[in-house]
């Protein structure tokens, strides 16, 4: 183990914890908690979905984040060459090929959209700043959404721009910054969330909201929605493509596992709780569905800005926070990409990012296109399970309930079976007990939890 030691020390570590959890932290608290949580959960009847999601998160998502920075650390490399380096025993020799693949894949498929909605947040910061909120109606907020997804260009062009920012940080390999901003400005984030709920209490509908997100009523439950709380809890935790695990190569070994993942995991979770307390109840203060769709967020927190007091100044800064967020983790979804491509293909890192860049932004395209002039086109639609899905929809089913689960499931597979326990009590370094938990949950029930939702959606 000690050349695998020696490498870190190379790459330079994280000067602290605190780094290591920002930058983590960045990765995951991003669109998944504010744009998509809320808009899932009202789709699959809440209660009974958030209390799947929050077990997924438990049981799945923490024993997998654990895994993924364990193996990054250990490995001390970009994520396929630990996944190598660590392997020198039989047993799952593809498995570091196919979770290289399924990061590579999954980032380019998600980035496309993401930024996309990116977009979206960009463009609301003008409409907030300008004013025009103010006072509105839902319909005329409506309206506003609609007049939005309806443009093509003006949705082409908030998508170049979310992409630029993204592929600026990327290309030039610094990113110390934009980290030391994370810890200003991810409570920033959290103190507006505060402030909307703050509002959201006020509307009448506070109870109702409450009632919605947390006493569960099993039969709105399906079994789709359990896929969908599933993909979600790695989706929103950047789990199942490596992300973690390159993360983790660079955090120093005296540094807890178990403290940081939790740690990251409960940030996000309690972010994308304080969403939906502050979204709902405007949902139901203003007769809105809780089924809307990806465009919830866009039609519930505007009316709330058009009638909260300094609504204009809180919304505006909300959208720029938001905007920051979805920067965060769009850059740790290209980062993957670029190592690859430099790694295997050998091209320096501003032609690499150049590259990915251009391809996720033509595939956003698509995205831009379905939410208007492919509006009706589900590609898939002969599948029950995907009827009326456009290519945006699939495009979101598909990266968060199948790849990234899918490449989850390798992970703990490689944890459980195939690298040395010793290795892993060493880097662990838990009690007995809290070891033999973490194990028997990454060997077995995650594994099993996976396949066990997989085998169900496919019946
Ligand atoms: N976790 C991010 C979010 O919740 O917005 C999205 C994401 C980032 C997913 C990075 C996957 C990933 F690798
Ligand atoms: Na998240």
């Amino acid at each position: 183990s000690g050349a695998l030691e020696g490498s870190n020390a190379k790459r330079g570590l994280w000067s602290s914890r605190l780094a290591f959890v920002l930058a983590a932290t960045g990765s995951a608290v991003g669109l998944g908690n504010i744009w998509k949580f809320p808009y899932v959960t009202g789709e699959n009847g809440g209660g009974a979905f958030v209390l799947v999601y929050l077990l997924c998160i438990a049981i799945v998502g923490i024993p997998i984040m654990m895994a993924e920075v364990m193996i990054g650390r250990r490995g001390g490399h970009s994520p396929v060459n630990s996944l190598r380096l660590i392997t020198e025993r039989d047993g799952l020799k593809p498995a570091w090929k196919l979770v290289g693949a399924i990061g590579v894949l999954a980032g380019f498929l998600i980035l496309s959209f993401y930024s996309v909605i990116g977009g979206w947040a960009i463009s609301y910061v003008g409409t907030t700043a300008s004013g025009q909120l103010a006072g509105q109606s839902a319909d005329a907020v409506g309206a506003i959404f609609s007049g939005l997804l309806s443009n093509p260009t003006t949705l082409l062009a908030w998508h170049t721009l979310f992409m630029g920012l993204v592929m600026l940080v990327v290309a030039r390999g610094v990113r110390s910054g934009l980290e030391r901003a994370v810890s200003i400005l991810m409570p920033a984030l959290f103190l507006l969330l505060l402030i909307v709920v703050g509002y959201a209490m006020t509307t009448g509908h506070f109870g109702q909201a409450v009632a919605f997100l947390f006493q569960p009523d099993f039969t709105k439950l399906t079994t789709s929605g359990v896929l969908v709380a599933l993909g979600h809890a790695f989706f929103t935790l950047s789990l199942g493509m490596a992300v973690m695990m390159a993360y983790g190569s660079y955090l120093p070994k005296n540094i807890s596992i178990a403290k940081t993942s939790i740690t990251v995991s409960v940030i996000d979770t309690g972010v994308a709780l304080l969403a939906g307390l502050a979204i709902f109840p405007i949902v139901f203060a203003n007769g809105l569905e809780p089924s809307a769709g990806p465009g919830l967020i866009f039609q519930t927190l505007p009316l709330a800005f058009g009638q909260m007091p300094m609504g204009t100044l809180f919304g505006t800064l909300f959208f720029v926070l938001l905007i920051f967020a979805a920067w965060t983790s769009g850059i740790s979804l290209l980062e993957p990409i670029v190592e690859w491509l430099e790694e295997q293909k050998g091209m320096n890192r501003a032609v690499s990012t150049l590259a990915a860049g251009i391809v996720c932004w033509t595939l956003g395209i698509a995205s831009i296109l379905s939410l208007n002039l492919w509006a009706d086109f589900a590609p898939l639609g002969f599948i029950p399970m995907l009827e009326g899905k456009t290519i945006f929809d699939l495009l979101d089913f598909f990266t968060a309930n199948i790849l990234l689960p899918l490449g989850g499931l390798l992970v703990a597979l490689f944890a459980g079976w195939v690298m040395s326990r010793q290795a892993m009590e060493n880097e662990l370094s838990l009690s007995p007990a809290m070891f033999n938990l973490w194990f028997v949950t990454i060997r077995f029930i995650a594994p099993i939890a996976v396949a066990v939702v997989f085998i169900y959606n496919l019946l």
